[in-house]
């Protein structure tokens, strides 16, 4: 069978590499040598790390796509629109598709699934979240059995491993951010990884499996770890509170609550002891009750591992399975604050005494936290309403703001 490789960057060396070490495995599964016989990247005269026999190397897709006996592609180069279109073109054609994308899938994800069923061609993704659990997978095939209210987890292991730094070695942001860089963890550009566009793309995708629902991705709020001081994850740390970024999702009568933010977790919670690279994500279905998936968010082999296996599946499935595709209409997105606990810490504008008063005024319960700088609070349960009002009076400045989850 013959395969074009479409990038060979992190992923796509480790998918060469997985398919070299496990060659005997894969055959014996899929019955069928597996050659790859194109490898499309950016330089051609790049010095690669890997063998790759006789394939083509190319930086023109032309070639590839004017090829006809080629049986499966398998895209880890990134790139939204123009790559959409690629992988649609195959698809048109019959030919399967493994992408690793959730940028362009993301966005794109229901056009291809209706190009994929309309010619028996299949498209797979597991890659794309959460990189080598196999939770899409778990999703659509283990869980089904289940109506799904929710969906929450760690779903970018550069932002992971950046925060385990800070809060575990005392590492400051860039240095952590640089190694997560060197690793390959983190995006070409890591911009949507620490804004946590990254996380977005991947609830949207993990909450439009779970709820057969669209997600309109620009209606979804985010925030990134790229404005955490250090200060805050002390703090946080000495009232044992670990700040951990979360995607979350719920969907409950009809309505779809899904976000991307900095979490403070109890530090002895499940998530707080997620460390790292590693990413986890918890299911909650009305059948399994909660299940929880653990294991390596990025890196070369971690991800090829699900390239690969979703190689294998294509292979061995022998009818082609037809995609959900979700209804039209996308799900409606609760709009509105939360409430819960907070973590605030104040500039006093004025002195002590008032910013105290003005949390007492606002009828914010609170303690102390101690700290080096700053007025830093624990609030009872408010609403986020109230935060927003804080922000607003002028005797005190918000410099950072997190709500405390999963406190039982
Ligand atoms: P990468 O290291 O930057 O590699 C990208 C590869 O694609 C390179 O070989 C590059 O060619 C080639 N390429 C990029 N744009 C191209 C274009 N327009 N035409 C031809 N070739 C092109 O990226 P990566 O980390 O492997 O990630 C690949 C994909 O997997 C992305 O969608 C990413 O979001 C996703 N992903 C990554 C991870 C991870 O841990 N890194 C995990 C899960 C999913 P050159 O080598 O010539 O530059
Ligand atoms: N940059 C991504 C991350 C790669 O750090 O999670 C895996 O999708």
């Amino acid at each position: 069978m013959k395969i074009a490789l479409l990038g060979l960057g992190t992923v796509g060396t480790g998918v060469v590499n997985v398919l070299e070490n496990n060659k005997e495995k894969i055959a014996k599964l899929t019955g069928e040598t597996l050659t790859i016989s194109h490898v499309l990247v950016n330089n051609v005269d790049k010095q690669r790390e890997v063998e790759l026999g006789g394939a083509i190397i190319t930086n023109n897709i032309d070639e590839i796509l004017s090829d006809d006996t080629i049986d499966i592609v398998i895209e880890v180069m990134g790139g939204i629109g123009d790559t959409k279109d690629i992988l649609n073109t195959f698809l048109e054609k019959g030919i399967h598709v493994v992408s690793a994308n959730k940028d362009m899938l993301a966005e794109h994800i229901d056009e291809l699934a209706e190009t994929a069923n309309k010619n028996d061609a299949q498209l797979l993704y597991e890659a794309s979240v959460a990189g080598g659990i196999p939770v899409i997978h778990a999703i659509e095939n283990s869980l089904n059995s289940n109506q799904i209210t929710k969906v929450m987890g760690i779903l970018n292991g550069t932002t992971n491993y950046i925060l385990s730094k800070m809060t575990i070695d005392g590492w400051d942001y860039d240095k952590a951010l640089d190694d997560a860089k060197a690793k390959g963890y983190a995006e070409a550009d890591p911009t949507n990884d620490v804004e946590g566009i990254d996380a977005q793309r991947k609830i949207v995708l993990l909450s439009r499996l779970a709820y057969d629902r669209k997600v309109d991705i620009a209606e979804v709020p985010v925030t990134g770890i790229s404005g955490v001081d250090i200060a805050d994850i002390r703090n946080a740390d000495n009232e044992n509170l670990t700040l951990k970024l979360l995607g979350k999702s719920e969907f409950r009568d009809n309505t779809l609550s899904i976000s991307v933010e900095p979490i403070l977790l109890p530090s002895d919670h499940q998530l707080a002891g997620v460390n790292y690279e590693k990413n986890a994500v918890f299911v909650n279905g009305n059948a399994i009750g909660e299940a929880m998936f653990y294991g390596p968010g990025a890196g070369s082999l971690e991800t090829a591992s699900a390239v690969v296996s979703d190689l294998i599946n294509v292979i061995r499935t022998k009818a082609a399975r037809q995609m959900n595709i979700a209804p039209d209409t996308p799900a409606e997105i609760k709009s509105g604050g939360n409430s819960g606990e907070y973590y605030i810490r104040l500039k006093s504008n004025e002195s002590e005494d008032k910013t105290a008063s003005v949390l007492n005024d606002l009828s914010i319960g609170f303690s102390r936290i101690e700290a080096d700088k700053d007025f830093v609070v624990r609030t009872e349960t408010i609403d986020s309403g109230k935060l927003d009002a804080l922000r607003q009076n002028d005797a005190i400045t918000v410099e950072a703001s997190y709500q405390i989850d999963g406190v039982e």
